[in-house]
C-alpha cells in the first residue's frame, strides 16, 4: 500500500510549535480532540482521515511528564488503529532521558523503558532534538533522527557578538558540567573564543555545586551552553562561580527550557545572569517571566526534517559534522528580547 499524504497532529504539550511546523510545511494542522474523563483518564478522537497516511505526532514529554507521555501513547494507538501507513513520534524534548543508566543498585533505566513503551504503542520512527545522552537513540529498535539546536543557538550568539562589537578574545564559552563540554567546543568553533569547563557535583536531584573551573574566565563575556535547564541550579551556581573569578557578563543558553520548581525565580531574579536563551521545544510559562527571555524556534528545522523524511530524502545532509544546520531561519517569539 502506498502512503497517501503527510499529516501532522499534536498532543497538548506544545500546540504552538506544532502549528508553526505546519505553517512551515504549508499544510493544515491535523484535527483531533484530547479530552479527560471525569476520573482523569485521557480520551482522544482523531477527526481527520489518516488511512494510508504518513503521520507525524508532535509531543514534548515535558512537565507534566506522565500526562504528556500517556497522551502521546493514546494518540499513537488511535492513529495506528485508524490505519495510518507510517507513524513518526516527533519528540522535540524527550523526558525521562536523564535516567539512562544504572548508576547504583536497584534503580530503573527509565529512558529505555519509555523507548520500549513508545515503540510498543506502534510508532515506526522517532524524530527528536538534543537527547540528554546521544546513546539513547540506541534504546529504540526503530529509526531515530536525532537533531541538535546547537547551530540555531550558536548562530544567535555569533550574530549577537557582531552587534555588541566583541572580539573572540572577549568571549569564553562555558560548559556548566563535563557532559556539556562537547557542545561548548562545537560552539567555540563557530563563535570563537576559548572554552572553560565547570566541575560540577550533583548532591541530589535538585542540588548541585560548582567545585572548579578549568579555563580562563577573567574579564570575559561568558556564554554557557547545556542541553537543558531543569531547576536552574547548575546554571546559577556556575554563573556565581565564574563571576567570582572575574567574568564580566554571563549569558546562559540551552535547548530545553524545562524550568522546573522555582527555576523562573532563580534564573530571572538574579543579577548574575545577563541573558537567557532557549528554544521552543518546551513552551515557557509567560506568567512567570519577570525579565525578557530569548526564545529561538526549532519549527523550521523540524518542518524541513519532516518534509525530508516524508519524501525519503537525506536528513544528515542538512547538518555539518558538528550538527549545525544550514537553516538559520530562527525568529523570536512572544515578543521576547531581540539579540
Ligand atoms: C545534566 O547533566 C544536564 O545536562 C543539566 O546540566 C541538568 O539537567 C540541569 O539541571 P538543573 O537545572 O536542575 O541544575
Amino acid at each position: 500500500m502506498s502512503r497517501k499524504g503527510l499529516k501532522v497532529f499534536s498532543g497538548s504539550s506544545n500546540p504552538k510549535l506544532a502549528r508553526d511546523i505546519c505553517s512551515n510545511l504549508m499544510i493544515p494542522f491535523g484535527s483531533s480532540r484530547i479530552e479527560r474523563f471525569p476520573d482523569g483518564e485521557i480520551n482522544v478522537k482523531i477527526d481527520d482521515d489518516v488511512r494510508g497516511a504518513d503521520v507525524f505526532i508532535i509531543q514534548s514529554t515535558c512537565p507534566p511528564v506522565n500526562e504528556h507521555l500517556m497522551e502521546l501513547l493514546i494518540l499513537i494507538d488511535a492513529i495506528r488503529r485508524a490505519s495510518a501507513d507510517r507513524i513518526t513520534a516527533v519528540l522535540p524534548y524527550y523526558g525521562y532521558a536523564r535516567k539512562d543508566r544504572k548508576d547504583e543498585g536497584r534503580v530503573p533505566i527509565t529512558a529505555k523503558l519509555v523507548a520500549n513503551i513508545i515503540t510498543t504503542a506502534g510508532v515506526n520512527r522517532v524524530l527528536t532534538l538534543d537527547l540528554h545522552a546521544a546513546q539513547i537513540q540506541g534504546f529504540f529498535d526503530i529509526p531515530v533522527d536525532h537533531l541538535t539546536a546547537a547551530g540555531l543557538i550558536s548562530d544567535y550568539f555569533k550574530d549577537k557578538k557582531v552587534v555588541d562589537g566583541l572580539s573572540s578574545d572577549d568571549v569564553c564559552i562555558v560548559a556548566p558540567d563535563v557532559g556539556s563540554s562537547k557542545m561548548a567546543f562545537s560552539f567555540a568553533e563557530k563563535i570563537g573564543g576559548n572554552v572553560a569547563i565547570i566541575e560540577k557535583r550533583r548532591i541530589n536531584s535538585t542540588l548541585t555545586e560548582a567545585l572548579n573551573v578549568v579555563g580562563d574566565v577573567e574579564d570575559k563575556h561568558c556564554i554557557f551552553i547545556d542541553d537543558m535547564i531543569a531547576t536552574g541550579g547548575s546554571m546559577v551556581n556556575a554563573a556565581a562561580f565564574v563571576r567570582d573569578r572575574g567574568a564580566k557578563t554571563v549569558g546562559i543558553s540551552a535547548t530545553h527550557a524545562v524550568f522546573a520548581g522555582n527555576a523562573y525565580e532563580k534564573l530571572l531574579g538574579t543579577d548574575l545572569i545577563n541573558n537567557v536563551v532557549v528554544t521552543d521545544t518546551i513552551p515557557l510559562d509567560e506568567s512567570k517571566l519577570t525579565k525578557p527571555v530569548t526564545v529561538l524556534t526549532v519549527a523550521p528545522i523540524l518542518a524541513e526534517v519532516i518534509r525530508r523524511i516524508h519524501l525519503s530524502e537525506s536528513v544528515s545532509i542538512m547538518f555539518d559534522n558538528a550538527g549545525r544546520s544550514s537553516i538559520r531561519n530562527y525568529v523570536n517569539i512572544a515578543g521576547r528580547q531581540q539579540g
